[in-house]
């Protein structure tokens, strides 16, 4: 397959890698610098886009992709309010996108068990419950896709818990957690050098704690999944989330 890569940091550089090891030809690499050979004709060169940029470029490297007509697979995080809009216009044109908070085949089977651990929960309601993500200081967003999609998990299967609410914290400190009511979740994040995603959902009680916790050893696992969902996702049409793709009967 032909992949053009927009975003060549971190993440583009190790998916790059990943993606030449299964045999694809990287036609195109657009970061900061080079933003002017992000042409119609250079994106139509490519089977699949995969983004990994910033909360501030995805929106119109999605309209290059959408008026190229070529499937474009999303890693930034940091855009989810536009979601609705994005979707409809995807469907409108017949364009193709599929986009995932988190890439990994781990934290896909995490998010699916930590729904069927919020739903057995209602049947424990002296258990309060609050999610935990920690990251690198370079992280643009708070919290994480991750952290959200982890918590919208939770509020659709726990009846307790109806919206949540974020705390980003300086290392060593305590959330204050004055302000927030019963039926909110809270997210707290923590930003600690050079740390790839650590997630972690906590009931406690007053006679115990579980720790339900997901780390990544480094940011491979994210890249191997963007290019499983290119492999995937490239000769449909339509908006997808990585979950139709992991397709764990949920
Ligand atoms: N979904 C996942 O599995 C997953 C995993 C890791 C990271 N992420 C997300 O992916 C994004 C990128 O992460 P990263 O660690 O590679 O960050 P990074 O800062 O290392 O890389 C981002 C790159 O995008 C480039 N860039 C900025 N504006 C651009 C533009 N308009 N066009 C093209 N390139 C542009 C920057 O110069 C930089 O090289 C973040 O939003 C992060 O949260 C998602």
């Amino acid at each position: 397959m032909n992949i053009a890569l927009l975003g060549y940091g971190k993440m583009g550089k190790i998916i790059e890698k990943i993606a030449t090891d299964r045999k694809h030809t990287i036609v195109l690499k657009i970061d900061y610098d080079n933003q002017h050979e992000l042409t119609v004709e250079n994106l139509k060169k490519a089977d699949a886009v995969i983004e990994f940029t910033t909360p501030g470029s995805v929106l119109s490297n999605i309209q290059h992709c959408f008026e190229a007509n070529v499937p474009i697979v999303i890693g930034t995080t940091g855009w989810y309010e536009h979601l609705p809009e994005v979707k409809q216009q995807c469907l409108q044109n017949n364009n193709t996108l599929l986009y995932a908070s988190n890439f990994s085949v781990g934290v896909n089977i995490f998010f699916y068990v930590n729904r069927v651990l919020a739903k057995l929960m209602n049947n424990y309601p002296y258990y309060d419950v609050q999610v935990e993500e920690i990251h690198h200081t370079q992280k643009l967003d708070a919290p994480s896709g991750t952290a959200i999609t982890i918590a919208e998990g939770i509020i659709e299967n726990l009846d307790t818990k109806k919206d949540w609410v974020n705390v980003l914290t300086a290392d060593g400190d305590d959330a204050s957690d004055d302000n927030i009511k019963n039926d909110q979740l809270l997210i707290e994040s923590f930003r600690i050098n050079s740390v790839p995603g650590t997630h972690t959902v906590i009931y406690d009680s007053e006679v115990d704690v579980i720790e339900f916790k997901h780390t990544a050893h480094n940011r491979n696992g994210f890249a191997l999944g963007a290019v499983l969902a290119a492999e995937w996702v490239h000769d449909k049409k339509g908006f997808f989330s990585v979950e139709e793709m992991f397709d764990f009967g949920t």
